[in-house]
């Protein structure tokens, strides 16, 4: 008997349809923008990992701090027998919150990334022989549909990955996690908090030129799955704050003018030298926003915990 099932709510062909729409639709708007899910093929996941061991990229490394230090009192505040993590990717972190769940039935891992859940789902059964696996891969945007299984839920969403979709998105995926919540369940949100723009920006923009690598590896999907000539090197990385909308926002600025070509989308597209296209957003976040977005998806935050240098925070909501 095997205790890791993994569930595709994603057709695989999905998959192919969605990415023509989303890069049809981002590349023939102005400015042209690429949607950030298309980050974590196999090999995006691999480089977001190098990113989560990088001197610069601090908020793996303070929410685990926090994890380490909570997880007793959010085992007891959940008293959770299912946890469900959304966007959970290596599940590295999420040890400590396995390990210091006693009643905990079964773990359902949510990803887009199958690669990533397959390999986490492993190593996990290889630990856990008594923890029931259900990975699921699916789009955490999407409506999902969980597994039936018992009750208190603890819903995780973890590594800022909220900040990564804009408000109008953020507003209506909190409504749908609250939807998967009844009465006694909770939620337990990670969220990278407004510092110092240097130390932000340094985390997007790691010296070792990982991140930008990442940024980059949207392009290479894009010539994998859809046939396009995007040069990797003609593209160069960037991360700025904006100050007004409290996001980092990366982009890829094309060194020269140039055209690429996707014969998938049967479309050519001109590029002047010096463009800029966006690939994803980081919003960082402060308490009361926090309080207030959740509020507004009838959640009800009940602990707030940062790590001692004040710069991630951790919280626990529950369905009102
Ligand atoms: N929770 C991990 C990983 C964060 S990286 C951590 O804290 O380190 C973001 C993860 O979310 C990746 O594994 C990526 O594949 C996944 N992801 C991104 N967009 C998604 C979407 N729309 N639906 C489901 N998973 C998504
Ligand atoms: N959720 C991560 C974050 O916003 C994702 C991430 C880290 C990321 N570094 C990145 C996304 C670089 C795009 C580019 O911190």
């Amino acid at each position: 008997m095997s205790p890791f099932l993994l569930t595709r709510t994603l057709p695989e062909d999905a998959t192919e349809a969605a990415l023509r729409a989303d890069v049809l639709h981002g590349l023939g708007h102005t400015p042209k923008t690429l949607p950030p899910k298309w980050f974590y093929d196999a090999h995006g996941s691999e480089l977001f990992e190098r990113i989560t061991e990088l001197p610069e990229y601090y908020p793996t490394r303070a929410e685990r701090e926090i994890l380490l230090a909570r997880a007793g009192e959010i085992a007891a505040a959940s008293g959770a027998r299912t946890l469900v993590e959304l966007g959970s990717g290596s599940s590295e972190k999420t040890r400590h919150l396995l390990d210091a769940l006693p009643d905990l039935h079964t773990y359902v891992p949510v990803d887009v990334s199958e690669s990533a859940l397959t390999q986490a789902g492993h190593t996990l059964i290889a630990e856990r022989p008594e923890l029931n696996v259900h990975a699921l891969i699916a789009d955490f945007t999407g409506g999902l549909t969980l597994p039936g299984t018992p009750g208190p839920r603890l819903v995780a969403f973890l590594g800022g990955t909220i900040g990564n979709l804009l408000p109008a998105e953020r507003a209506s995926f909190l409504s749908s996690v609250r939807s998967l919540l009844s009465p006694g369940d909770t939620l337990l949100l990670g969220t990278d908090l407004v510092k110092e723009p240097s130390v932000l920006v340094a985390a997007y923009d790691d010296a070792a030129g990982v991140t930008g690598e990442f940024n980059k590896n949207v392009l290479s999907v894009v010539d994998r799955e859809l046939g396009a000539d995007f040069d990797l090197d003609a593209f160069e990385h960037v991360a700025l704050w904006d100050a007004g909308h409290e996001w980092i926002e990366m982009r890829l600025r094309s060194r020269a003018a140039q055209t690429v070509k996707i014969p998938a989308l049967d479309l050519a597209v001109d590029f002047a030298e010096g463009e800029e296209m966006r690939t994803e957003i980081s919003a960082k976040f402060r308490a009361e926003g926090v309080r207030a977005e959740l509020a507004e998806a009838s959640l009800d935050l009940t602990h707030w915990w940062t790590d001692t240098e004040g710069r991630f925070a951790l919280s626990l909501s529950s369905a009102v």
